[in-house]
């Protein structure tokens, strides 16, 4: 069963262990925290500032990945949407679907926004597979648009309306409920 709760004091180093994981770090945009004084001082701010807002995602109680959202004081009323499973026999099984879902809910519910964006690397097949399922539609494609380690990559950026996720929440969450990875709504 896949749930989400608040970030807490208590998730720095669980955060800073699976920002370094290869699979992890190879599909982000920035490279991982060198040391922990850097992290720990980004994860202090991360914790106090109003724009953002990140989530433990917790897999039969245990943690097993992050999401959070970005620009939630923004007067543009949309936020920017960034994930991912830290542990990796957690991925490649449904929890990023899961987590998702309800991370969605989460931001049109509680955060007046009209749309979540996010910009996934060309190839980062189940993070596209994962968003289109959730109603993501693509909205541009992105040359050249991330350099990382001496490599160049494409950027696919997606989009999601809060109409559109009014329309197909309810089919997602069944499909999820059904396979046994969130509560029955
Ligand atoms: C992207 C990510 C969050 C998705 O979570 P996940 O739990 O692994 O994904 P799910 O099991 O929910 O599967 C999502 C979709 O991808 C597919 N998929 C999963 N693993 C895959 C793989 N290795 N190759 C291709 N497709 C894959 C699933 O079949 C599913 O597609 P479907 O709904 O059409 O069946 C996770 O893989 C991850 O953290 N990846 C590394 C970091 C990252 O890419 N973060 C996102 C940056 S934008």
């Amino acid at each position: 069963m896949i749930e989400l709760r608040d970030l807490g004091q208590g998730d720095v180093e669980r955060l800073f262990q699976w920002r370094q994981e290869p699979d992890v770090d190879h599909w982000l945009f920035e490279s991982p925290p060198s040391d922990r004084a850097r992290h720990t001082a980004w994860f202090d701010a991360f914790l106090c500032d109003p724009d953002r807002r990140g989530w433990i995602i917790l897999q039969s109680g245990a943690p097993c990945g992050f999401l959070h959202l970005v620009g939630l004081t923004s007067s543009q009323k949309r936020a920017h949407w960034k994930w991912y499973i830290g542990e990796p026999v957690a991925r490649g099984r449904g929890a990023g679907r899961a987590a998702q879902a309800l991370g969605l809910d989460l931001a049109f519910s509680s955060f007046g926004l009209q749309k979540v964006w996010s910009e996934v690397h060309a190839g980062n097949e189940p993070a596209l597979r994962a968003q289109a399922a959730a109603g993501f539609r693509r909205e541009g494609y992105l040359r050249r648009h991330s350099y990382k380690a001496g490599v160049y990559r494409d950027v696919v950026l997606l989009g999601l309306l809060e109409e559109e996720w009014r329309a197909r929440r309810g089919v997602v969450l069944h499909e999820l409920a059904v396979s046994g990875l969130i509560a029955a709504t």
